[in-house]
């Protein structure tokens, strides 16, 4: 069979087109590909059925383990493919850990070291027990985070566009800093002893609530790396769809009515946003996997982030 590969404008990507055996799979496709052009290895490339001008539909993406002849026509033996490059790649494992890096780093910058006396506050700086107790939490949670990086989350995809590391740092990075230099300023005003206690409570609970939550998520998957989707069940995932968003947003919530700053509750408020627009995506999807009809699940009835609001 002949495929052929053209780019959006509708130029040719590989001249002539491809020459593939029936049985070739997409990911075989893709390895003439980077063969032919050199340059566009497989995770760079996105490979999509092409769409009628004017059309609104969302285009279908070509699943790597499918058979190219799925995607043919019964009565052809022809098929042209869309290819867009989705740029340089670096593994999932690589941008979370440089941005979780980065807030662990600076963090402990402005703890130890008198950055302050530099920004022109003399005088001397005393530490507060909360701003120790804030810089272990903080510390803690990223931690965390690049060991479940590494050891826990199973990821579908194993790449991610390397414009993605310097969003994804800009936006940990700048906010670690911004709420380090508030919670350790030497004008910093604790907060009374029974909030500050409160506060880490909730924020040491939600940690260890959300590490469980990553776990029961691990276990949907399969240690052979295969991606797919399965109804989230247990402990909390019962009455919410992405009870790891929901413990995430209960532990800077903690931290926040430990440490009290407008630059962490600004903090809590993009970060629940962000998860809040994720959740509700990802409730959409596994409503439209897991639809009661041929056979499959129906997805049970759950909120999607933040009970009893959403
Ligand atoms: N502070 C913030 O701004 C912020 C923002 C986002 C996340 N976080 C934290 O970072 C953690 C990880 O974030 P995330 O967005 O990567 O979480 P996530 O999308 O819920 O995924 C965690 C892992 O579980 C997998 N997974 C999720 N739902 C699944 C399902 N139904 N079936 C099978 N596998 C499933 C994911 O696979 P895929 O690879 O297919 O996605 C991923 O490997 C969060 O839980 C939260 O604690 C913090």
């Amino acid at each position: 069979m002949k495929v052929n590969v053209v780019s959006r404008s509708g130029r040719d990507v590989v001249k002539g087109g491809i020459e593939l055996n029936d049985s070739a799979t997409v990911s075989d496709l893709q390895d003439v590909i980077y063969r032919q052009t050199k340059k566009y290895y497989p995770s760079r490339q996105r490979l999509t059925l092409p769409v009628q001008p004017g059309s609104k539909e969302k285009p279908v993406i070509l699943s790597s383990g499918k058979k190219i002849q799925d995607y043919c026509d019964a009565d052809t033996n022809n098929l042209t493919v869309v290819f867009k490059d989705l740029g340089t790649q670096v593994y999932y494992s690589t941008l979370f850990f440089f941005e979780y890096l980065g807030p662990l780093v600076i963090y402990p910058i402005f703890y130890y070291l008198n950055l302050y006396s530099y920004l022109g506050f003399k005088g001397e700086r005393v530490i507060q027990p909360v701003q120790t107790y804030a810089m272990y939490c903080w510390c803690f949670h990223y931690f965390k985070r690049i060991m479940e990086t590494f050891f826990v989350h199973r990821f579908s995809h194993a790449t991610s566009p390397l414009s993605n590391v310097f969003r994804n740092c800009s936006y940990y990075w700048s906010f670690g800093a911004f709420i380090a230099y508030h919670v350790n300023h030497p004008f910093y005003t604790p907060v009374s002893d029974l909030q500050m206690k409160i506060g880490f409570g909730l924020a040491f609970v939600s940690q260890i609530a959300n590490f469980y939550c990553h776990i029961l998520l691990r276990n949907l998957r399969s240690p052979s790396g295969k991606g797919g989707y399965q109804i989230p069940r247990g402990f909390l995932f019962n009455i919410v769809t992405c009870a790891n968003y929901t413990t995430e947003i209960c532990q800077w919530l903690g931290f926040n009515i430990a440490t009290q700053t407008v630059a962490g509750y600004v903090f809590l408020a993009v970060a629940a946003f962000i998860m809040t627009n994720w959740a509700l995506a990802k409730h959409r999807r596994l409503k439209k996997l897991f639809d009661g009809k041929d056979g499959r699940p129906k997805y049970p009835r759950r909120w999607v982030i933040l009970p009893p609001f959403l």
